[in-house]
């Protein structure tokens, strides 16, 4: 199958297109026919030589979520069956043409998805879900979410909308009208920022989920008070020192069914700020990179 890895790790430049023996579905498995496949600074941290999750033998497959046609089973088992389009994720693999997942990282891709939002909303999506959980974020408090217009941030907006939280979200100008299209207060980050917040928020913020890290996880646990409901996607070590929650992602099957569910009902939307081919790689690296896309980055295989 075709493929896109690196060989070593380094710069984007180090991505090349590589051909690879086609995965079999053991037991419990399903493959699938990749559609597309979601771009996120995980890969980018991987690429670099990041250590991130057990050590796994180069060359290596990026991507941590896909959208595709199942084309073949494992034994074993019973749903989802071949021929049916699905989404799902993965611990990397899916810059590829074929990738092999237990049939309980799939979900249904819903009717009229387009594959190119389907393949990025695996991963992303389920990271902002898990947060919101362990932020115990519920109906009329206010959450403030920095990087609001990120991969993460979009989500996050959403799903804590859904929950019937008010959120300020954190971004940079050119930002500004698709955060509060997600539903959110804009806030613009920088200098300044604790006044802001404070500004739009005098009653006080409730909670915080931090994507920047520093002196922005300090702030938060400023505002907000109680570092408790102040989570950290990126500064674990930060966490730890103020007290506040070290986040990671906890994906699984019943997590991806009620996002999916949100999806088909119209209450999340998949925001793709550029769709690639999968031979563009490097570029959609390059992209990531800069910290300064809005929602998510495709590649289409
Ligand atoms: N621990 C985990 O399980 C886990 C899982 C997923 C992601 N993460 C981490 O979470 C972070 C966010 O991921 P992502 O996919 O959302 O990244 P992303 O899509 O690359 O984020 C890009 C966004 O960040 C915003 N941004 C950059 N600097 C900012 C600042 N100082 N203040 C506010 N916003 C800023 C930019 O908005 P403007 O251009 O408007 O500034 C841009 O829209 C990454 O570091 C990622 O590695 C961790």
């Amino acid at each position: 199958m075709r493929a896109v890895a690196f060989p070593r790790t380094g710069p984007p430049e180090v991505l090349e297109s590589v051909d690879l023996p086609d995965p079999e579905p053991g037991p419990g498995q399903v493959r699938v026919r990749v559609r597309a496949a979601g771009v996120q600074p995980v890969d980018t941290a991987l690429r670099r030589g990041a250590p991130i999750g057990p050590p796994a033998p180069l060359p290596r497959v990026p991507g941590n979520d896909f959208a595709g046609t199942v084309d073949r089973l494992g034994a074993g088992v019973a749903s989802p069956a071949v021929g049916d389009a699905v989404l799902g994720w993965a611990w990397t693999s899916c810059y590829a043409e074929y990738v092999v997942v237990g049939a309980d990282h799939c979900a249904a891709r819903p009717a009229g998805m387009p594959w190119e939002e389907a393949g990025v909303l695996a991963s992303s999506a389920q990271t902002a879900h898990t947060a919101l959980e362990d932020l115990r974020v519920g109906p009329g408090e206010t959450l403030l979410v920095h990087a609001a217009a990120g991969g993460v941030g979009t989500f996050a907006v959403q799903l804590a909308r859904v929950l019937g939280a008010r959120v300020l979200g954190t971004c940079g100008p050119g930002n500004e009208e698709h955060v509060a299209s997600l539903g959110a207060v804009p806030v613009r980050h920088g200098e300044g920022l604790a006044g802001r917040v404070r500004a739009l928020a005098p009653e006080g913020v409730d909670a915080a989920l931090d994507m920047v890290g520093g002196d922005t996880l300090r702030l938060s646990v400023a505002l907000v008070g109680d570092p408790a409901r102040v989570g950290t996607l990126v500064d674990h070590a930060a966490a730890e020192r103020a007290g506040a929650l070290g986040l990671r992602s906890r994906p699984g099957a019943d997590r991806l069914g009620a996002i999916v569910d949100l999806y088909a009902a119209g209450e999340l939307r998949v925001h793709v700020s550029h769709a690639l081919p999968l031979h563009e790689a490097a570029r959609a690296h390059r992209l990531s990179e800069t910290r300064r896309t809005r929602g998510k980055i495709a590649l289409l295989v």
